[in-house]
């Protein structure tokens, strides 16, 4: 087992028009065996800029608290976005065993996602970012399910019929909606097995 999948995830962020989600699942395992099934992996930067991070939890852990180290005002999601990269790119040689993915509103509320892979290569998209031991089968759900400026229930579909494909994440899920004026937040019931 690739040491990016020991503790499973599933992770993905979508865009509608100025406002985005940002979707997790709740396990969190030692290869088969589930350890926690509400395990945070989503971060909140600040009202506007989401963190989330797959791969190994405890690596993701200490990654957050670098980043919130150097996070000394509220920044534009692509200015966090460089940051990181360049955090990363720095330990190349040691990496962070984790798959970020940012999301944000950024000027006039413009929604900003973009994964990147454990040194710092960043990928940007237009519609969806997702990543995890989930992400082959996410993939499939929001290429099907994507579609322009759509509602919040979207990325809820997409996660829970992905998670059930895959044996090391799942566990329900949680949702950060962002809409320029509140932030909603749900937790989604799904298969608990
Ligand atoms: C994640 O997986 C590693 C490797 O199996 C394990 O040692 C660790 O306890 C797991 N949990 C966390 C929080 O890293």
């Amino acid at each position: 087992m690739s040491i990016f999948e020991y503790n499973g995830s599933a992770l993905l962020a979508m865009v509608g028009k100025n406002c985005f989600a940002i979707a997790r699942d709740r396990r969190l395992g030692v290869q088969l065996q589930t350890i926690a099934t509400n395990f945070q992996r989503i971060y909140k930067m600040h009202d506007r800029l989401f963190l989330g991070h797959s791969g190994l939890a405890t690596d993701a852990q200490t990654l957050y608290r670098r980043l919130v180290f150097r996070t000394k005002r509220d920044m534009k999601p692509e200015t966090f976005a460089s940051m990181v990269s360049a955090l990363l790119y720095e330990k190349r040689f040691g990496p962070y065993f984790c798959q970020p993915v940012i999301a944000g509103l950024g000027d006039e509320d413009k929604p900003f996602i973009c994964t990147m892979d454990s040194i710092g290569a960043k990928e940007l998209a237009k519609d969806f970012v997702v990543t995890g031991t989930a992400s082959e089968s996410l993939y499939g759900a929001c290429e099907a399910m994507f579609k322009p400026d759509m509602e919040a229930e979207t990325i809820a579909q997409a996660l829970l019929s992905s998670v059930d494909r895959d044996c090391l994440s799942g566990w329900g899920g949680h949702v950060y909606f962002v809409i320029p004026t509140e932030v909603k937040e749900r937790i989604l019931k799904g298969r608990m097995d």
